[in-house]
């Protein structure tokens, strides 16, 4: 027997078994539409692209990095795929919905929403009270994540297949540092989110998962972090180097097609943390 016969062979009884788990449609994301919240730049900019490299309708959300976001756009539709940029602040409630409803009149209902955006956690200005930093991150990081999963919810309607992963931390499972605590609280906040509306997903056909990365090197990380205290965050990781773009996307690209992994975390973070 050949090696393509065998591989014929065993593609047969896969479908044969896979008339035993009933009717997951495929696990193909083209023509789905998919939103990542905070895709301008960082890793949402990254899976943006790697989702529009598999043929989704790719909505691209920021708020005021408007030049930015529509480098993605172009990057993308100059490569042949089919994006558009939406501006919207994923922490207010009338913007969220606005946000979704533009994206229906431009590519129809959404498929996968990526809860990928978040205040950044090196932003905080000298004269910003405690109460005032904790209520902002709570709000873009949490508040968002929540509103955006909830609308999401309302229109997934009865088309049986849709997708939520948010995009979490290691921050939230290890002691933060104090100027992290807000961060890695709201970063812990959205594993309550997923399992949640895992729970009101999967008789929808909806999975929600959480991809809980490291340090991971995107192309902002010299912009934040002096070559000293990069160095510090290194030798925080076993693996001895940050994690690329391109892992943490591999893992979301796993998640969005894998319809019966629900309610899990994948931990993407080169051995810092070792979840039981
Ligand atoms: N980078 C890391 O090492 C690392 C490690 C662990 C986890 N993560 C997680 O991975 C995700 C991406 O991180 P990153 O470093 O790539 O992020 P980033 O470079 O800080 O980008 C954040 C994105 O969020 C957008 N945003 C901020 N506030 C918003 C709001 N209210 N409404 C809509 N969009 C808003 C920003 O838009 P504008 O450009 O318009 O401001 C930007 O596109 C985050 O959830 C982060 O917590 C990152």
């Amino acid at each position: 027997m050949t090696s393509s016969n065998i591989t014929k062979k065993f593609d047969e009884q896969l479908l044969e078994s896979n008339d035993l788990v009933g009717s997951e449609p495929s696990s193909s994301l083209k023509g789905r539409t998919a939103l990542i919240t905070g895709s301008s730049q960082g890793l949402g900019r990254a899976m943006a692209i790697r989702l529009a490299g598999e043929g989704c309708n790719v909505a691209i959300n920021h708020l005021g990095g408007g030049r930015l976001a529509k480098n993605v756009v172009d990057l993308i539709q100059n490569a042949g795929g089919k994006a558009a940029e939406f501006e919207a602040d994923i922490s207010d409630e009338e913007a969220v919905s606005d946000l979704f409803s533009a994206i229906q009149h431009a590519y129809g209902a959404v498929d996968i929403l990526i809860n990928n955006a978040r205040l950044d956690p090196w932003r905080r200005s000298a004269d910003m009270t405690e109460g005032q930093w904790w209520d902002m991150v709570m709000k873009v990081n949490l508040k968002g994540a929540y509103l955006s999963s909830w609308k999401f919810m309302q229109q997934i309607g009865d088309r049986r297949w849709g997708r939520i992963v948010n995009i979490s931390s290691v921050r939230s499972f290890v002691p933060a540092e104090r100027n992290m605590i807000a961060y890695g609280v709201s970063k812990l906040g959205m594993h309550g989110l997923t399992r949640s509306f895992a729970e009101w997903g999967a008789p929808l056909g909806v999975t929600v998962n959480t991809v809980a990365p490291g340090v991971v090197a995107t192309e902002n990380i010299h912009k934040r972090l002096s070559a000293e205290k990069y160095a510090s965050e290194i030798s925080r990781v076993p693996i001895g180097r940050a994690s690329s773009m391109d892992e943490i996307a591999n893992a979301v690209l796993f998640v969005l097609q894998n319809g019966s992994v629900t309610g899990e975390t994948v931990n993407i973070n080169g051995g810092m943390h070792y979840p039981a």
